[in-house]
């Protein structure tokens, strides 16, 4: 567990179906992510499991300190020399320095504990907020590319 000023970062726990079904059934939510808008906390439950339990490495659940509602995970995945970010929070909860709080510990963690010192991460185009995050942390344009859904990326690195 990792403490912020505002936040605990922490395992994902099947206990945190409501508050990720609650953003990850919003469309506007996951306007610009990499998976499909969920339909039922079923599915969220199923998700929790396959995804954020069996494979948790890397992936920490953004928990608000002052109620304890789980307002959105970040991901830090390991490639050999760097790590690849990626972030979503719950809409109710956006502008409020959260993400980048939450990033900026991370990025920390995985310099100090785990000798990384190149991050990247990628926004499709028109995800403002999500380049502004990057550039508040300190990343630079790198170059931009198309995924596998043919969408233009803007891919960001931190060295
Ligand atoms: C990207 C996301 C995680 C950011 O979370 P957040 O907690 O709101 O981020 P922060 O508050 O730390 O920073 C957001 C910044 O974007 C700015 N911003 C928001 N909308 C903007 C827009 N349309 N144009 C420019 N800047 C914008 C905010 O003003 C803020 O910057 P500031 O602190 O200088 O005012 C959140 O918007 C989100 O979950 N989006 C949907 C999921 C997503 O797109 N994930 C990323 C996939 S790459």
């Amino acid at each position: 567990m990792i403490e912020t000023k505002r936040l605990i970062l922490r395992r994902i726990q099947i206990e945190d179906a409501k508050d990720i079904f609650e953003y990850s059934s919003d469309l506007e939510n996951t306007k610009y992510v990499d998976f499909i808008t969920h339909k039922s906390l079923d599915e969220t439950k199923e998700i929790i499991t396959k995804i954020f339990i069996d494979d948790f490495e890397g992936k920490y659940g953004i928990v608000l300190k002052e109620n304890n509602k789980l307002i959105g995970i970040i991901e830090a995945r390991l490639k050999e020399n760097l790590v690849d970010l990626g972030w979503i929070i719950n809409k109710n909860y956006w502008n409020k320095g959260y993400c980048t709080e939450a990033a900026k510990e991370i990025i920390e963690l995985y310099r100090q504990k785990f000798n990384i010192n190149i991050f990247t991460a990628s926004f499709k185009e028109g995800n403002e907020s999500s380049r502004k995050v990057m550039e508040k942390l300190g990343f630079t344009y790198k170059n931009e590319s198309f995924n596998k859904n043919n969408i233009k990326v803007k891919n960001y690195i931190l060295v």
